[in-house]
């Protein structure tokens, strides 16, 4: 089976083309395919042109790792997102679509923020396979940033500002702002401490651990400090050097490394449709780049 590897922007993703995986890939071609998602890819890769039942994309899906369970299976005291007809499903639909004026899928509307899916658990979910369906005719793009690039380009004033250091992830459903945390116990919203840079089990590289949408507040300092330095941050983790955006059509399959990149969507109309299935394989705890068992 023969493919080959473009890259869909100077900053994150390559695209493969000439693979139909909707068949049965050969293992040589999974470990092919995985070098390239995450060496020459820096965790994100792309496939045009598929068509995927359930069955087929989890197959595919399960040749990366162990499909992951849902954010929604995860405790929490607030409110549940309606997670749609297809909440008992190891996939996911996210949709605007209504069926008795009720979405079929979760993050039905609107823009999203900057975030790395799951960041909030104790063991994020590692990757995400998002394929589409129907896409509007404009905006609904997924943007992903690179996180090994935005740490590298952090002044050192702001690498030494964050080593070592946790920061407080948290979701509570909303996706166009950061939480109240003064108005919501934290114990009662999913959240973690997490390192706010981490070491790629992979790579073996730093990588940026913040996001926007889920980052709240830096351990051990004052929340004003905090601010400051997250709004910095934000700039780097955003910036257009390390950004591609995504404009789907109908038969795209992106595959990316909730370690090294965040992604974000874009506003799209209501009165547009979009269905996109969504499986994941599961994490393990985040490895601090401090940590001494890592390298160095
Ligand atoms: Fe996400």
């Amino acid at each position: 089976m023969d493919f080959t590897i473009h890259k869909v922007s100077p900053a994150i993703g390559v695209e493969i083309r000439g693979l139909d995986v909707s068949r049965a890939i050969d293992p040589s071609i999974a470990r092919d395919l995985r070098h390239a998602w995450q060496h020459d890819g820096n965790g994100l890769m792309l496939f045009r042109g598929q068509n995927l039942d359930k069955d087929q994309q989890r197959a595919f899906c399960s040749l990366f790792g162990t499909i992951g369970v849902r954010a929604g299976a995860l405790p929490t005291k607030r409110p549940r997102a309606f997670e749609g007809p297809d909440y008992n499903s190891d996939s996911m639909l996210v949709s605007n679509i209504r069926q008795d004026g009720k979405p079929i899928g979760v993050l039905p509307d609107g823009e999203l923020w900057f975030h790395h899916d799951m960041c909030y658990s104790a063991t994020p979910n590692r990757a995400s396979f998002l394929y589409s369906i129907e896409v509007p005719k404009t905006g609904g793009d997924t943007m992903f940033c690179n996180m090994y690039a935005a740490y590298d380009n952090l002044p050192k004033r702001l690498k030494d500002a964050i080593e070592g250091r946790r920061v407080l992830q948290a979701f509570d459903e909303v996706q166009d702002r950061r939480l109240d945390l003064s108005a919501v116990p934290v114990d009662d919203v999913k959240h973690a401490w997490q390192p706010m840079v981490i070491r790629h089990p992979e790579t073996g590289r730093r990588a940026l651990y913040v996001s926007r949408l889920m980052s709240h507040v830096i351990e051990g300092m004052s929340q004003a400090e905090s601010e400051k330095i997250l709004d910095e941050l934000y700039d780097y983790t955003e910036a257009a050097e390390v950004k591609y955006t995504h404009k789907w059509a109908p038969g795209d399959l992106l595959m990316w490394d909730n370690l090294c990149s965040i992604h974000a969507r874009t506003d799209f109309p209501k009165t547009e449709r979009r269905l996109m299935r969504r499986f994941t394989i599961s994490g393990e705890a985040v490895t601090p780049a401090w940590d001494s068992k890592s390298a160095a």
